[in-house]
């Protein structure tokens, strides 16, 4: 049944441009659809944030999708997921699309034993993806690590700066100690600085979470009957503060073809 949420956005926000990684294979799948996105660059890095002040920002966030009358929202940002959703999670009415609890199945399936997780401060110590891979597969070894710079340095586009390069190497020796099979870019951020990795590992090493994540959301809306059936499209981007800032970061991965609107909430701080 055609219904006139059908037509409605898909909504997905991020501290910033990491959940462009998320919107760009979603993208590629879903070609017709409106996408609307909201990056929260004067909050960034949400992953030095405590669930309070994520709560407090997502809720503003989610009034403005829910307005909007968006059709579903995908938390783009693996910190949210990690530290809220639970929270959030019954208390809004739209479909909602945690990154974290929708790819954990798919990583709790991968036929290896030692996985690495790179991430933010937050959804390391919250032990989400531990916790969530272990409901399907108590067997694998999850080994999580926080980089506390990277966010920055795909933020500022300073990834060919030789210091950024050196921060990206040092952190990626320290995760080999563990001798992982696998390492997942548990921040939508980090798939910006695979052409660094990939200069120190092999690409088959990493994964990307955006992927599968993707492909379940197209699963699920086209499940509930919720796809498009328009023609005409549209893209919306909305940011927190600096709209050329996060248009240039943006650039390398994402055509944002007009500068983001700047919008900020009342109560933020
Ligand atoms: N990109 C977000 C994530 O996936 C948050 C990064 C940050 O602002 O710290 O966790």
């Amino acid at each position: 049944m055609i219904t006139s949420k059908n037509n409605s956005p898909i909504a997905f926000f991020d501290s910033g441009v990491g959940g462009l990684t998320v919107l760009n294979k979603v993208k590629k799948i879903l070609p017709n659809e409106n996408f609307v996105y909201y990056g929260d660059t004067l909050h960034m890095p949400y992953g030095e944030k405590t669930k309070e002040q994520l709560l407090e920002y997502s809720d503003n966030i989610f009034k403005l999708f829910e307005e909007m009358n968006c059709k579903a929202i995908v938390m783009a940002c693996n910190t949210t997921s990690s530290v809220i959703y639970e929270e959030v999670k019954d208390k809004y009415s739209f479909k909602l699309f945690p990154i974290v609890q929708s790819v954990s199945e798919i990583l709790s399936q991968l036929p290896i034993n030692r996985l690495g997780i790179f991430a933010t401060r937050a959804t390391i110590e919250s032990g989400a993806y531990q916790r969530e891979i272990a409901k399907y597969n108590k067997n694998m070894q999850v080994f999580g690590q926080h980089c506390p710079d990277w966010v920055h340095i795909v933020e500022k586009n300073s990834l060919s700066d030789p210091q950024s390069i050196k921060t990206v190497r040092e952190d990626l020796e320290k995760m080999m100690l563990n001798n992982p099979e696998k390492i997942v870019l548990g921040c939508t951020h980090y798939p910006f600085l695979l052409d660094i990795l990939t200069q120190f590992a092999p690409r088959e090493m990493f994964i990307d979470p955006a992927e599968s994540f993707a492909q379940k959301i197209k699963s699920d809306l086209d499940k509930d009957g919720l796809l498009k059936t328009e023609v005409e499209r549209y893209e919306r981007f909305f940011v927190s503060s600096n709209p050329q800032m996060f248009q240039q970061s943006a650039e390398m991965f994402y055509e944002v073809k007009e500068t983001p609107e700047l919008l900020t909430f009342l109560n933020a701080v």
